[in-house]
């Protein structure tokens, strides 16, 4: 089972291969906001994976072009509502910011 590092507080949990991150992050404990109820809109849910990138689920288009309007994304962002947990660790990064919706 992967396990999933949560920063910057630095949580690790076991997730399940398969799992939403945004469900991974939240059974976790951690706060992480969705306020589009995880339909790639809000981009309230922008992470930075900084490991385990490869292992995860590809960007599909709604989501990139979710990325694409918010202020702050890097090589690293992805949308946790959108991005699907692979066979690999993960240490994701909560960001205080969002897409400002
Ligand atoms: S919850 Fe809105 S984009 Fe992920």
């Amino acid at each position: 089972m992967p396990m999933l590092t949560i920063m910057p507080s630095g949580k690790t949990v076991q997730a399940e291969v398969g799992a939403r991150l945004l469900d991974a992050i939240l059974a976790s404990g951690e706060a992480i906001q969705h306020k589009c109820d995880a339909k790639a809109e809000c981009g309230s849910c922008h992470v930075y994976i900084h490991e385990g990138r490869k292992s995860v689920s590809k960007i599909q288009r709604t989501e990139n072009e979710k990325l694409d309007s918010i202020v702050g994304v890097s090589s690293k962002s992805r949308l946790a509502c959108q991005t699907i947990v692979g066979a690999e660790n993960v240490t994701v990064e909560l960001l205080g910011f969002s897409s400002g919706f």
